[in-house]
């Protein structure tokens, strides 16, 4: 798939990308309301084809299976659909075909928290995560020191630190605007 889009910039798709846990399907739903258009959870559309929780087909088909079934739905979520707001899972953006597709037809906006208000999180949504299974405190600290170099290739970053998901869904909505109409 080549960098070339024939999306209007206006109609591309908005993809929200950031670590397990941030808000990106949260945020992703108000952006969509305020925006007037649909939503799309590549997760939830995984589980919902599949008639599986993600930890189950972590189990189940793989690790492996899993990345490739999320690569192959979000590239073509990316050049066959406009006007949608997208939520990644937190690892798809780690493939570089999926990069590559979300930066050169949509637009990427990285939903960035501090690793000091993240880990506050932790105990809420580790049970349905299988990468923080059974890893320690330090390993989850190393893993989300990794992935800040894939999520610093994006188009926009809003800081969430001491936010709620509305502020955040209003500032990625202005941004949006500010941007359409420049
Ligand atoms: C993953 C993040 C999860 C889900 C899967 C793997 C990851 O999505 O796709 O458990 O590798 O970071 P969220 O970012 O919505 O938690």
């Amino acid at each position: 798939m080549g960098t070339y889009c024939n999306i209007p910039l206006r109609e591309r798709n908005i993809v929200l990308i950031g670590f397990m846990g941030v808000g990106k399907t949260t945020i992703g739903q108000l952006v969509a309301k305020k925006l007037y258009r649909d939503f799309i959870d590549v997760d939830q559309e995984i589980e919902k084809r599949h008639q599986m929780s993600i930890p189950t087909i972590f189990e189940q088909m793989g690790e492996d299976y899993f990345r490739k079934v999320e690569r192959e739905l979000i590239v073509d979520l990316c050049t066959n659909t406009r006007l949608k707001i997208i939520s990644l899972g937190g690892g798809a953006y780690l493939q570089e075909e999926v990069r590559k597709a979300c930066l050169s037809h949509g637009i990427v906006v990285f939903l960035d928290l501090s690793w000091e208000n993240w880990k506050e999180r932790l105990p809420s949504i580790v049970h349905d995560r299988p990468l923080l299974k059974n890893k320690t405190l330090e390993e989850i600290k190393q893993l989300f020191e990794q992935r800040k170099q894939a999520y610093s290739q994006h188009h926009y970053r809003v800081a969430t630190d001491g936010l709620d998901p509305e502020t955040v869904a209003t500032r990625v909505m202005k941004l949006i605007r500010e941007r359409d109409t420049e």
